[in-house]
């Protein structure tokens, strides 16, 4: 087994990841040995699949815009969940970003005039969306990781699978890796780390994310004995392409799209007459499901999924050439289907992880549920929650989010290193681990049981997708705990068919389904907890929301294998709650 030596460690290399290693480097004026461990190649981070935008307030005094208003609406889109200090950094610090990736090459998409163009997203009051076409992520990464190859004190280890974090009382010290194409091990020691790994909406069989979005560094925190926040808030997007699940960006309804039930009827008259297409996602989500259980949903033939109507016909087909290429192509390619002349079949899909880790505001992981924050170990971007987006996030709001946490935490992690007197890792503690962990590893390799992982994975899905959806009920909840417990004690018994070492991608993949199931469970319990409605928790026996007894985030712990929850305060700063209408 190799052992690496590095400053600062980052797991996973999407925007929060790659943006964390530039400032943490910038910083530092070079000075700092930077590790990026990511289990693909960066750029196939899903990051890159990002399509409508990053908003931030650009020109308030010209679009009556305004820091105020987007903390307002991003609260307000929160169900008041959001800690609203936090929510102020997200909307201060997301301007500044846009104008760094601007400076980084990043062809925004300009008005007449020259300015960043900025396009209306749902719940936002202003059109505050900065976009390169519908292929934002992929033009910010491309920006942030030709940036960090420029960087000489940054190494990327790509396809480096991370096991385990290596934790000695409260103090991070590295973490366990394979390497996928070779099989071989690795211990990286570091004096800091920033787990930056993404959400777990696959967890969900439909869903708009990637393959990877399994929720490791989620899952290796919690394991590592660290708290998690909010797990039961999962935003469906509203139009996933039917039947793959394959994200048609909210943008198409900012550009001017409806969506229209069997009827032809633009149904979000009756849920959100005020915004309509561009009501939070929530509330568009649950209208969706409401008009196909109301009998006025389509039914797609080949796969038979219900479905709603996105219709971009009556838009000028330049628009869409120019500002949803990447729709239009999707949908001629995968569907057959030509947006300019037919409406595209879409329903909610699962497509992102409100809770995460649980930090500070400075995206500190916290040691348990009020405290005290760890000195050397951060988390950004979706896998961590600090929490800005409460119980329901609005769109656009996570490359900011992204972004503004990858620079608090980057700049956090290098001041703590240039400090003189930081206390560093214990070599001899995390050697013995990792010859722990390695010894897990090859027998995880050697199971030879009777249940197919793969099986698995797919009855975890399926039970996600039918009791944890856009709406849940008791019965359902209750019945999706006990599943999982069934599938967890099966899991117990599996085989890895593969036993070689080269891209054991099954071995891999054995890894990645054991944390979906453990974060499964986490979100099972706080949902079943919460005996209220709240932002993307639609709780058919309690459809109201409860801010008496429930407006808290829900913190959850591993003991000794079990999930054991508990609550922390949300911060209200200025905005009171108050009763959330479109
Ligand atoms: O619809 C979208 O383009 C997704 C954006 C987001 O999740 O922020």
């Amino acid at each position: 087994m190799e052992t690496l030596k590095y400053d600062l460690i980052i797991l996973g290399s999407g925007l929060a990841g790659l943006s964390a290693a530039i400032h943490a480097s910038t910083i530092s004026k070079g000075k700092i040995k930077i590790a990026i461990v990511t289990k693909l190649h960066a750029m196939r981070s899903h990051s890159v699949s990002a399509e409508g935008g990053l908003s931030g307030v650009l020109y308030g005094k010209d679009n009556k815009d305004s820091l105020t208003l987007h903390a307002y609406d991003t609260i307000k889109g929160s169900d008041y969940l959001a800690d609203q200090d936090a929510v102020e950094v997200l909307v201060n610090g997301a301007p500044q970003e846009i104008k760094f990736y601007e400076h980084l090459g990043v062809p925004w998409n300009r008005t007449e005039d020259n300015k960043i163009s900025q396009r209306p997203f749902g719940g936002m009051t202003i059109p505050r969306t900065a976009f390169a076409a519908d292929k934002t992520g992929f033009f910010l990464m491309r920006a942030l990781y030709d940036t960090v190859l420029k960087s000489e004190n940054i190494d990327i280890f790509h396809e480096h699978y991370a096991t385990s974090l290596i934790m000695d009382k409260n103090r991070f010290n590295g973490m366990f890796t394979m390497d996928i194409a070779s099989g071989e091990k690795k211990l990286l020691l570091g004096n800091a780390g920033i787990i930056a790994t993404g959400g777990a909406a696959r967890t969900y069989k439909l869903t708009t994310t990637a393959y990877s979005s399994t929720g490791d560094g989620i899952a290796l925190a919690y394991r590592a004995g660290l708290p998690l926040k909010n797990m039961e808030f999962v935003q469906f997007h509203p139009t996933s392409l039917v039947p793959t699940g394959v994200l048609i960006t909210e943008a198409a309804r900012g550009e001017g799209g409806y969506l229209l039930n069997s009827k032809g009827e633009r149904f979000m008259s009756a849920y959100a007459p005020s915004k309509m297409e561009l009501a939070p996602r929530d509330i568009i989500s649950r209208a969706i499901i409401t008009e196909i259980e109301a009998g006025r949903g389509l039914v797609h033939e080949e796969s038979g999924m219900s479905h709603v109507l996105l219709d971009l016909t009556h838009l000028d087909h330049k628009k869409i050439s120019e500002k949803l290429p990447m729709i239009k192509e999707i949908c001629i390619k995968t569907l057959g289907l030509d947006p300019d002349n037919d409406p595209i079949p879409v329903r909610p899909a699962a497509h992102f992880t409100m809770g995460g880790i649980h930090s500070n505001i400075n995206g500190q992981v916290m040691s348990g549920p009020s405290g005290p924050a760890m000195a050397n170990l951060w988390t950004a971007g979706e896998c961590g929650c600090v929490s800005v987006h409460g119980a329901n996030r609005l769109g656009s709001n996570s490359l900011s989010q992204c972004s503004v946490w990858g620079r608090i935490t980057g700049i956090g992690a290098a001041t703590y290193l240039m400090k003189k007197d930081i206390s560093k890792y214990d070599e001899s503690f995390s050697m013995k681990f990792a010859q722990g962990e390695e010894e897990r590893i090859n027998g995880i390799l050697e199971f030879d049981g009777k249940n197919n992982p793969y099986d698995i994975r797919e009855s975890m899905q399926e039970t996600m997708d039918l009791n944890m959806g856009v709406y849940r009920d008791r019965i359902g909840m209750a019945k999706a705990k006990k599943e999982l417990q069934v599938l967890q004690e099966k899991f117990k018994d599996i085989y890895v068919e593969d036993k070689n070492d080269v891209y054991n991608t099954n071995l891999r993949d054995v890894l990645e389904i054991g944390n979906l199931l453990d974060l499964s469970q986490v979100i099972a319990e706080g949902a079943i907890a919460r005996n209220e409605s709240r932002g993307s928790h639609a709780l058919r026996e309690n459809p109201k929301r409860d801010d008496k007894n429930w407006m808290k985030h829900t913190i959850a712990m591993n003991i000794n294998g079990k999930i054991q929850l508990s609550y922390a305060n949300v911060k209200v700063t200025k905005w009171q709650p108050e009763e959330r209408k479109y």
